[in-house]
């Protein structure tokens, strides 16, 4: 499994790392096209399972360093909490793709606001570890699909703010 979770991030590491090098107008349309690849691709995560996504978060201890208003995870000690956004509204917000890439390749996007929210260390990487030789393909796309799903607390408590 974890042989295909390489792959595909090698697969989006190929792809991102080749838009790079080219300039747009030596994209060749018509040779991608023969590949079956038209100019309007994009990398699709598979359709993961949101229930399963809670459980990966829970088991991996997502929640210690990201907060998810609403959700009832472990409670975690002072010393053991990390720096991390809050999650609890994510959904919507990006695709699919956007929440994988920031889990298998967390240096890809950094907040601009990064350093002065603690997020970035003082090496300028991102503080958020990379689980791409970790995690299984489906648990990623489980883990994208389950914070797809959050759109902020729903409690009564909290309706009125
Ligand atoms: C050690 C702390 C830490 C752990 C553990 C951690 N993260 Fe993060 N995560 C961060 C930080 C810091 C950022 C913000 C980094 C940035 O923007 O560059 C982040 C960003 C994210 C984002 C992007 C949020 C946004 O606003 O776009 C997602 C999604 C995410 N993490 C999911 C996860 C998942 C799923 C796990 C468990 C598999 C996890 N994180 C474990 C620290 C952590």
């Amino acid at each position: 499994m974890n042989r295909i979770a390489l792959l595909a991030v090698m697969a989006i590491v190929s792809f991102t790392s080749c838009s790079k090098e080219r300039t747009p107008g030596e994209i060749d349309h018509q040779k991608m096209g023969e590949h079956g690849m038209t100019s309007d691709w994009k990398f699709t995560l598979p359709k993961g399972d949101t229930v399963e996504g809670k459980k990966v978060f829970a088991e991996i201890e997502c929640y210690k360093c990201h907060e998810v208003k609403g959700e009832k995870f472990p409670a975690v000690a002072e010393t053991e909490k990390g720096i991390g956004p809050e999650l609890s509204q994510m959904a919507g917000m990006h695709p699919p793709e956007f929440f994988a890439e920031s889990i298998i390749n967390p240096n890809a996007v950094i907040d601009p606001k990064g350093k002065e929210l603690g997020y970035v260390g003082d090496d300028g990487k991102s503080k958020m570890p990379d689980y791409s030789s970790i995690l299984t393909v489906k648990q990623v796309a489980d883990l994208a699909s389950y914070i797809d799903s959050l759109k902020g607390q729903k409690s009564h408590k909290q309706a009125g703010h």
